[in-house]
């Protein structure tokens, strides 16, 4: 058999061709690797990097929180009922505003929304829970609203954006004791609290609250700490009957 075998120049002119080529190849998918595959998986990545910072940047938070406890257990107070029981009363955070919650659900026939819970934390509002050997008894919730605000016919969230006024009424949005631990002086001590953090702002001149007309309890108790019935406000309660709330009335200036 006869081959014929190409000059040695042409040879390696072809060798060197295909070096060339297999070393763009290589180099190309290694470009494209880097920069077209790799990104790629990156942005796939990012989301699972996103969750574990942020579980990181949570545990974080859980730590200030934590500080935020032992703060929250600095600012409680220790009160004694007329009766002579020792209460904790504590300003509602973020870490009590769970407490709150389950209580509200079981004193009150209102379901109150998420907005009315952050709304708790908001600076400058007055709320606050009751713990009596270490179990959450009681809780009161109230807002600094314009004055004359309670006297408006709707009832729609506080905007708490609008402009300021000068003049304030502090508005009892809830104040409950589950049953078992009533008349045992907590309220009138929430009660004392709240006016005490009304007095304290000038601006302040009432507190307002609205009472299902059908609460006599609840009714006997606030005439009997010195507020008045300014009105009956028809149809106050949307999903509750009787729909009718009695408007009551404080001054303090
Ligand atoms: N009947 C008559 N007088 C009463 C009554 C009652 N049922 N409850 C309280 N009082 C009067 C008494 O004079 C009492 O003093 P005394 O016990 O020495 O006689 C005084 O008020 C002080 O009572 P406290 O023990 O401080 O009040 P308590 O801790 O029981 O809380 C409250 C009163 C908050 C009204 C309670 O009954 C309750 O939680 N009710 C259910 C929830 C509710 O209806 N809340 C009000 C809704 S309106 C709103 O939230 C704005």
């Amino acid at each position: 058999m006869h081959s014929t075998l190409p000059p040695p120049e042409i040879a390696f002119n072809v060798a060197l061709r295909q070096y060339i080529i297999a070393f763009c190849i290589y180099h190309t998918s290694f470009i494209y690797t880097i920069y077209i595959i790799l990104p790629e998986r990156v942005r796939r990545l990012a989301p699972r990097l996103y969750r574990v910072f942020s579980r990181h940047h949570r545990d974080h938070t859980s730590a200030s929180a934590l500080s935020a406890e032992e703060a929250s257990a600095a600012v409680a107070e220790m009160q004694e009922t007329a009766s002579g029981h020792q209460v904790q009363f504590q300003m509602v955070d973020a870490i009590t505003l769970p407490k709150v919650r389950n209580l509200n659900s079981v004193l009150f026939p209102v379901r109150y929304s998420g907005a009315f819970y952050k709304g708790l934390l908001h600076p400058g509002q007055f709320s606050q829970l009751a713990q009596y050997n270490n179990i959450s008894v009681g809780t009161i919730a109230c807002r600094s609203q314009p004055l004359g605000f309670a006297d408006c016919s709707f009832t729609t969230m506080f905007d708490y954006n609008s402009p300021v006024p000068d003049k304030f009424e502090l508005y009892m949005m809830t104040l409950g004791v589950l049953a078992p631990y009533r008349r045992l002086g907590i309220g009138r001590l929430f009660l004392q609290n709240a006016v005490e953090f009304a007095f304290r702002d000038q601006n302040i001149v009432r507190i307002v609250l609205h009472v299902q007309i059908d609460n006599d309890d609840a009714l006997r108790f606030y005439h009997k700490h010195g507020f008045s019935t300014l009105r009956i406000v028809p149809h106050y309660y949307k999903n509750i009957e009787p729909s009718d709330a009695y408007l009551l009335e404080y001054r303090l200036r």
